[in-house]
């Protein structure tokens, strides 16, 4: 019987993770789960219902009755893929503070350990290296400096039509957004000794996969696949 493997891949907003970590996953044949779209899904709710995402007790009312997933590279809410909805600017303002609240990390740490438990992974995140696989095979921080993570946000969106931000704008609220993650009580953002930093500042989506793979492959680990 081959072992469950996983690769724990954390990072701040906009380095390039889920690009990277989909591509290293698709390579090795694991499973690629993206945790930042669980949250994003559960803000996705909290603003389609017209409650206040920033009050606690509004964000906490809905979350027996909420049922979020990620499978193939597609993210469900309540049974529905919302992959497109999630990365809406609207979103992706009020995230951060969704994702500080205990419970809802509770709730999504709870999912993405039981993905972990049925196949081998490549998760990315704000707390994975940390608090969702503290004992992952194979760890990583990517990161790139913060003008560079605005460009390339930036262009996203100019590439899918959206223009009505500026890159000002973009990298504000990045660095608003970095500023959250890293400092809030529940489980912040950390850079730990264990983990391998990945600079992509300079770096092809390609050097940074390569750089990954191969740390993996040094690894010669037995793991199972999809
Ligand atoms: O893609 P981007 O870098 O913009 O962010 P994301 O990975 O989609 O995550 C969106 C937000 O969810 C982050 O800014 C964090 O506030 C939160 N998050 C988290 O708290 N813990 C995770 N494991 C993943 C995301």
């Amino acid at each position: 019987m081959k072992d469950l493997c996983s690769i724990a891949i954390d990072g701040p907003a906009g380095a390039g993770k889920s690009t990277v970590a989909r591509i290293v996953a698709e390579k090795l044949g694991f499973e690629y789960v993206d945790t930042g779209a669980m949250y994003r899904a559960y803000t996705l709710k909290v603003l389609n219902m017209n409650l206040d995402p920033e009050n606690r007790d509004h964000v906490l009312s809905i979350l027996e009755d909420t049922d979020i997933d990620f499978m193939e590279n597609h993210i469900y809410l309540d049974g529905k893929i919302v992959d497109d909805e999630i990365r809406d600017n609207k979103v992706s303002k009020q995230v951060s503070y969704i994702a500080s609240i205990k419970e809802v990390r509770e709730k999504m740490v709870e999912i993405q350990q039981l993905i972990a438990k049925k196949r081998s992974v490549v998760m990315d995140g704000r707390d994975i290296t940390t608090v969702v696989l503290p004992k992952a095979n194979f760890k990583f921080f990517v990161t790139a400096s913060v003008e560079e993570r605005g460009r390339r946000r930036f262009l996203e969106l100019q590439s899918k039509g959206i223009k009505d931000i500026t890159l000002e704008e973009i990298i504000g609220d990045i660095a608003r957004r970095d500023n959250i993650d890293s400092n809030r009580e529940e489980s912040p953002l950390t850079l730990t000794e264990d983990s391998v930093l990945v600079d992509t500042t300079s770096l092809t989506i390609e050097e940074s996969v390569d750089r990954i793979i191969s740390i993996v492959k040094e690894g010669r680990l037995d793991c199972s696949t999809q």
